[in-house]
């Protein structure tokens, strides 16, 4: 494994790299991601085995283009026309019908595909001059933290790639929204980067998923394996508590803590000094900066060998779902 640094030379060697097969991690605005030729079944191959990815839990075909997306789809509906114009690129994934030159192993055998054009200048350079559709899940371990610097990559993953692309820090850092286009109206499948607001917006009324807490089984027939328990779940136990009720916990051992801001922080009171850390995703409690820090956080806590960590809810706007989500799941290791 080499790192690039994301100059001509580095993206060069990456678009090659993945045009003749090979493994890339690189920057999106979300989260890195694990980059295959999406058309070479072989090397699509190699990345579920370097995740220890279930078959049947697809990945998410990313484009440079609006028409290469439709080498990719089948059909793209008014409504998801109107999305891809509007909010691409960003942090939206689009499920649509497939074409038949996919191969199946993309999307575990089902009838339609993910899709999403990023909005990181550096994936961008990368699918566009590999010249060919990236099929990319994040960079992490099956059900671990997603990355979102290159170092966490590097970590997990750096003896099982052939390059990792360091673009720093993904400013999103909450993997993209899927919503299911196949339907009418579409159902969001993953809370994710780009809010529900955001989208309702653009194409009026979706449907939001079903609550987390009643997410599938770990089945082949679960509509988004994304939507699992138990994704993206750190090491260390991780106890999820209601916006407010930080103040009364209870850790056990030496416990870090994950609060949203500086008034949270200071509303903890005496609790403040049960925990041996306390982390503040953003001071002034923008969700955006939340969200933007948030699996950094929960990695760096979880190198840090604490017995427990503490997370608390945050509210339910903007990106406060997926914040939420992310959270929920990260408690529900098994
Ligand atoms: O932000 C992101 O989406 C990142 C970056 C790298 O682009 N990628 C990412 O990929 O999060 P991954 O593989 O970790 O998550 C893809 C999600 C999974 O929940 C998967 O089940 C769902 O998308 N998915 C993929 N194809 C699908 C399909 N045809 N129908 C329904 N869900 C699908
Ligand atoms: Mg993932």
């Amino acid at each position: 494994m080499e790192i690039l640094k994301p100059d001509e030379r580095g993206l060069r060697r990456a678009a090659e790299c993945i045009a003749r097969g090979g493994l890339v991690a690189f920057p999106t605005e979300t989260v890195y991601g694990l980059g295959a030729n999406a058309f070479d079944a072989r090397a699509v191959a190699r990345v579920f085995e370097a995740k220890a990815r279930p078959s049947f839990d697809p990945l998410i075909v990313h484009v440079a283009s609006l028409s290469q997306a439709e080498s990719v789809a089948r059909e793209i509906c008014p409504k998801a026309r109107a999305l891809a114009e509007a909010l691409w690129p960003g942090p939206l994934t689009l499920v649509l019908p497939k074409r038949d030159e996919l191969p199946e192993i993309v999307n575990s055998g089902l009838s339609t595909v993910a899709i999403r054009l990023p909005a990181h200048p550096v994936a961008r350079a990368i699918i566009e001059l590999s010249r060919t559709a990236v099929a990319a899940p994040s960079a992490n371990p099956f059900g671990y933290l997603s990355p979102t610097k290159a170092e966490h990559v590097e970590r997990m993953l750096g003896d099982k790639v052939d390059f990792i692309v360091d673009g720093g820090a993904c400013a999103v850092g909450l993997e993209s929204t899927v919503l299911d286009m196949t339907r009418d109206p579409p159902r969001m499948l993953r809370p994710g980067g780009m809010s529900a607001e955001a989208i309702e917006a653009v194409i009026g009324p979706i449907l939001r998923g079903a609550a987390p807490s009643a997410a599938a089984a770990p089945t082949a027939a679960a509509a988004s394996p994304g939507m699992l328990d138990s994704h993206y779940a750190p090491t260390t136990p991780l106890r999820l508590v209601g916006e407010g009720e930080l103040s009364s916990a209870r850790p056990e051992g030496r416990a870090a803590a994950l609060v949203l801001d500086a008034g949270r922080l200071k509303s903890l009171g005496d609790a403040a000094g049960r925990f041996a850390r306390i982390r503040v995703l953003s001071k002034s409690g923008d969700l955006v900066e939340a969200a933007a820090s948030l699996f950094a956080a929960l990695h760096e806590l979880d190198q840090a060998g604490f017995d427990e960590i503490w997370a608390e809810r945050v509210g339910e706007r903007g990106l406060g779902p997926a914040i939420n989500d992310r959270l929920y799941k990260a408690s529900k290791k098994i």
